[in-house]
């Protein structure tokens, strides 16, 4: 028997997709802080929007100062992060919505619990491989100064892990790449997983 009749009547995942006429995916960005996860995913938004598919971005701007504005960056609180954020953006997919999150999301096994939580084949892992001196060298929020001087604790990259994926769908370094150059390689992947109908 099922207790929550209402469920039986909820529309699926599909009629979702059909309305909107695009499949739901993960596209998650990982790489230490500065190295442009944001970035890429704010021009790529742009660029699917115009062809008129619908996206939602996941960001630290969005994430830690609402939802997570009780989390720091322990081990056990970097894990119930990207745990919420996983959570969250499996409702998104599920919706049928191109979802980019932009984390650090330091380990391999961060990154593991987040395609457990929305699905392997919804999800596909991008690596934005800039280099740690050029991300130091930006120092686009004055963190990486801060962490050398010991001001900050845990700092990715600096005295707190990152490990580099393993088998990314793609990897883009921005010191080599330009936006426009990233995100002509990401939509090129994202065609081949929607079908050709929506490009
Ligand atoms: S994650 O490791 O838990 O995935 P997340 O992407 O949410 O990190 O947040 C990273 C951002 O938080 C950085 O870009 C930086 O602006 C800020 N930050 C503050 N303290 C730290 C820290 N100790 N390590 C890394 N980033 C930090």
């Amino acid at each position: 028997m099922n207790i929550y009749p209402i469920f039986d009547k909820m529309l699926t995942r599909n009629d979702k997709e059909s309305l909107l006429g695009q499949r739901g995916m993960m596209i998650w960005f990982t790489g230490l802080s500065g190295s442009g996860k944001s970035t890429i995913a704010i021009a790529l938004e742009r660029e699917l929007q115009q062809r008129g598919l619908l996206c939602r971005i996941l960001d630290g701007d969005n994430i830690r100062s609402g939802i997570n504005n009780n989390l720091g960056f322990s081990p056990e609180d970097r894990v119930e992060n990207i745990r919420r954020i996983a959570e969250v953006g499996r409702l998104f997919v599920d919706t049928g919505i191109i979802t980019l999150a932009a984390f650090i999301s330091p380990t391999n096994d961060l990154r593991r619990m987040a395609a457990r939580i929305i699905g392997e084949d919804d999800f596909m892992e991008v690596y934005v491989s800039t280099p740690l001196e050029e991300c130091e060298r930006r120092d686009v929020k004055g963190l990486y100064a801060k962490a050398r001087r010991g001001e900050i604790k845990e700092f990715t990259g600096i005295s707190a892990p990152f490990e580099v994926p393993e088998h990314p769908a793609l990897t883009l370094d921005t010191s080599k790449l330009s936006p426009e150059e990233s995100v002509r390689l990401l939509v090129d992947m994202i065609e081949q997983r929607q079908g050709k109908h929506n490009f």
